[in-house]
């Protein structure tokens, strides 16, 4: 929201709608609804791409990581302890999935 659109011209931009899919969530989308880490889910966007950002660099981050990770993300309705858990759970959910992979 505070990038404007010429500040990232020419790269390549993966938006919350490109990572799953109704009949197929990514593991993060999957697991803030487990937590239920969302409200009115203006933040949500934000929440889970930089959250998939972070298990992508840091597959384990304890509360610490999260909350740096996650610190330019303000939600209104106070979900933060929700949305920690959902990354937490986020962790575990992909690395099952990896574990699962041939
Ligand atoms: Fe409402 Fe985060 S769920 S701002």
């Amino acid at each position: 929201c505070v990038i404007p659109a010429a500040g990232v011209a020419g790269r390549e931009i993966t938006t919350v709608e490109g990572i799953g899919s109704l009949s197929h969530l990514h593991s993060v989308q999957q697991a803030f609804i487990d937590e239920q880490a969302a409200q009115c889910g203006y933040c949500l966007s934000g929440m889970i791409m930089m959250t998939v950002s972070l298990l992508a660099h840091t597959p384990r981050p304890d509360d610490v990581q999260i909350r740096q990770a996650l610190s330019g993300n303000l939600c209104r309705c106070g979900t933060h302890l929700e949305i920690i858990k959902a990354v937490h759970r986020s962790a575990e959910l992909m690395a099952q999935a990896r574990a699962k992979a041939p």
